[in-house]
């Protein structure tokens, strides 16, 4: 770099042109390497060893007046061009960071994406019944009252709905109650727009996200995935539904694993059940995993109530279509699953929350 400023030997524009051309360059060749946007201010515009301070010193104070105009015009352009160059420098200071970029330091090492536990475990299940000729469905998570509640048997008030604490969209009131807007507590309302837009035969799996107004802890999330079964056709019977449970509990726990149906209730199945696969930590003996039950209940089901086939129907009709389900002719079964669940115990993960947590270092566990 060159420090101090030349004398001008004549005020002619061509050794003017010369004396700025050089500075100019001066600037570009900083520029070029990188700059600190602070030093370079300092070094150009500092007010007492600036290197413009010093040219106005050495040039313009002395020069005759007729040789002011030229030179001050070539001077104001070189301070805007010093002026725009500081202004880049200042909104790029990464800029100036590389002049002492170390190319021998190893770089920011980007891990390659992969899938999260839970969408996992959901493809994981999705895939066996993907298996077994079933078809993926999807439905809003922002439903109407009555596909989450009323077409699946759960009447307006009834105490059923109370199993499912549910969160509201707000101001709804106005609307008649059936279209009253909810988070849905669970996928089966794709059980009801799925029949509603076709005919059976049909099997379909439902993977999605569910909300319910439940306080965190352990086990419990107010957001939440399942994954919903529905297989509808003449002839299908409770032994179907086992048989294919079964299967899926093998499929996903390995083939030691047995199934248990339990008694339960569903509002829109009828009979219903708890679906329990043998102890996967202890193998049915009993550990502290299962309470000691040797047993793990993981899912619901039980086959389509004829309830709801009845008000598929009746939307069918109000939507200009004609009846395809009439419960004399067929029958079906439907079963619903929780991911959480299903990833906790085939990880033998204990808090619920590890999953939404975003720590890596238990992430990476399932890459
Ligand atoms: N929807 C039920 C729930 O979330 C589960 C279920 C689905 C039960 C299908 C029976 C049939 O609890």
């Amino acid at each position: 770099m060159n420090d101090d400023i030349p004398q001008l030997k004549t005020y002619e524009d061509a050794s003017l042109d010369a004396a700025f051309a050089m500075l100019r360059d001066e600037v570009r060749a900083e520029t070029a390497r990188g700059i600190d946007a602070e030093a370079f201010r300092l070094r150009w515009l500092g007010r007492k060893q600036g290197r413009l301070k010093l040219v106005s010193d050495a040039w313009l104070k002395s020069a005759p007046a007729e040789a002011r105009k030229p030179l001050g015009m070539r001077f104001n352009q070189l301070k805007q061009e010093i002026e725009a160059a500081l202004e880049t420098a200042a909104a790029a200071p990464a800029r100036g960071a590389l002049a002492g970029i170390d190319i021998t330091l190893p770089g920011a090492i980007r891990a390659p994406g992969v899938e999260h536990p839970l969408i996992k475990t959901m493809h994981e299940i999705v895939r066996v019944f993907h298996q077994l000729g079933y078809s993926t469905a999807l439905g809003p998570q922002v439903e109407t009252d009555f596909h989450n509640f009323e077409a699946l048997n759960f009447p307006p008030n009834h105490p059923a709905r109370d199993t499912q604490d549910t969160l509201l969209v707000a101001g709804q009131n106005d609307r008649p109650a059936p279209a009253r807007l909810l988070m849905r507590t669970h996928t089966s309302p794709v059980q009801i727009r799925t029949m509603a837009a076709e005919e059976p035969p049909l099997r379909i799996v439902v993977p999605g996200k569910v909300h319910r107004n439940d306080a965190a802890d352990a086990t419990h999330s107010p957001v939440f995935h399942q994954v919903e079964g529905l297989c509808v056709d003449a002839d299908i019977t409770f032994s179907d539904l086992k048989g294919t449970l079964d299967h899926a509990m093998k499929a996903l726990f390995g083939s030691d694993v047995k199934t248990r149906f339990f008694p339960s209730f569903f509002p829109f199945t009828e009979p219903s059940a708890d679906v329990q696969i043998s102890c996967i930590f202890c193998g049915g003996n009993g550990c502290r995993k299962c309470k000691h039950s040797g047993w793990i209940e993981l899912l619901g089901c039980g086959m389509v109530d004829p309830a709801v086939f009845a008000s598929v129907d009746e939307l069918r009709v109000a939507q200009g279509k004609s009846p395809a389900y009439d419960s004399r002719k067929i029958s079906g079964f439907a079963f619903g699953m929780g991911v959480e669940r299903i990833a906790m115990v085939l990880h033998g993960v204990s808090e619920i929350g590890l999953f939404y947590s975003g720590d890596m270092r238990f992430l990476e566990q399932f890459a």
